[in-house]
């Protein structure tokens, strides 16, 4: 006899990418960034004293909130630290959406969201997205048509790398009877002549959360740390009643307020990886693949004729180069090769080449 709820029974687990290790591996399929995290974690964490950790650390992690809220120009009130993006996922359903009521999002998109509707018992409502990637007209109606409490929009969106402008967010927000969350974990990558920015508009409004983290754009997804953003009435509930006491450590705060206060080295990242962006694109296209415009730091690419994705993905393996291959409609003749090091696209192309 299992003890399992039923609802836990019946799911299926989230599958993380692969985490092959070594010296020799070029690690191209779950979309960090290839270049290291700012010194000034590197000094944080060598300044921070084990004896430190016989303490708890601050609950609601205030240095981190404060740093954040500078960065952002918003208030400490506006912000929860989370331990990683995903954990603030699972706080809007566990706080806002009960067992049986309906979730909305796009198929495809981040494959953890179902999984997170599976665990709260929701209903998931995944409304596909048009060929060209884009959402259907009617998306708002349709929303409030299901009665959905929680809407969840990736954007840039994964796994395709495309862009929803911020008027096209607010349009939606403003028509739709839940609450939107737009998943901003690549946000950084977007390029800055479109002047995105999402925070003024989620703050000023009372049904819209922004996920932020640092594992994409500060090169720390080893540490575990993320945030969302919207007004206080949304935040507060989940920091005051439904996140872990102590969700985030006492060396994630220290790091991550260092990273958040060093943003002008994470920048150059930033243009880097969107130099890289450019050129590998156009080295792929040059090969044969047919390639989504991104403004995240990876691409999707479909695999040129005579050849198969799963295909491709096993013997890249084979000389140790892993991208991501996703066993899904509308996915299986594509690849999601995250940017790499300059050195790094290059072994790519380099064994692309060869295998084509
Ligand atoms: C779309 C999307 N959202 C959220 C996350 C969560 O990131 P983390 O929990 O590392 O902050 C990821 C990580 O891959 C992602 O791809």
């Amino acid at each position: 006899m299992s003890f399992e709820r039923s609802n836990i029974a019946r799911m299926a687990g989230y599958t993380p990418g692969e985490q092959l290790t070594g010296d020799d591996v070029i690690k191209l399929n779950t979309n960090e960034n290839p270049y290291p995290p700012s010194p000034a974690v590197a000094a944080a964490l060598q300044a921070t004293d084990v004896a430190a950790l016989r303490r708890y650390p601050p609950p609601t992690a205030t240095a981190f909130r404060e740093a954040a809220a500078n960065l952002h120009e918003v208030l400490p009130q506006n912000l929860i630290p989370t331990n990683g993006g995903d954990e603030l996922l699972r706080l809007v359903l566990t706080t806002f959406v009960d067992a049986g009521e309906t979730v909305v999002t796009t198929q495809p998109s981040y494959s953890l969201y179902p999984v997170l509707a599976d665990i709260q018992d929701c209903r998931l409502l995944e409304v596909p997205l048009l060929d060209d990637w884009s959402l259907p007209t009617g998306f708002v109606e349709q929303l409030n048509a299901s009665g959905s409490k929680l809407c969840i929009l990736v954007n840039p969106h994964a796994p395709t790398g495309q862009l929803l402008s911020v008027d096209q967010l607010t349009a939606i927000a403003d028509g739709f009877d839940g609450i939107l969350l737009v998943d901003e974990a690549y946000v950084d990558f977007i390029d800055p002549q479109l002047a995105y920015n999402s925070v003024p508009m989620a703050v000023e409004r009372n049904n819209v959360l922004l996920l932020r983290t640092l594992s994409k754009g500060y090169s720390l997804a080893g540490l575990r740390f993320g945030y969302g953003i919207g007004c206080p009435e949304l935040i507060e509930p989940m920091l005051a009643k439904t996140r872990d006491s102590y969700n985030t450590d006492l060396i994630a705060q220290r790091l991550a307020t260092a990273a958040i206060e060093s943003v002008d080295y994470a920048e150059e990242s930033w243009s880097r990886v969107r130099q890289q962006r450019e050129q590998l694109t156009a080295a792929l296209q040059a090969l044969g693949f047919s390639v989504t415009p991104s403004q995240t730091n990876f691409l999707l690419c479909q695999v040129p004729d005579q050849q198969t994705a799963p295909g491709l993905y096993d013997a890249l393996k084979e000389q140790n180069i892993l991208v991501r291959y996703f066993d899904q409609d509308r996915l299986r003749d594509k690849l999601r090769i995250s940017i790499g090091s300059e050195e790094e696209n290059t072994a790519l192309l380099h064994a692309l080449r060869a295998l084509l």
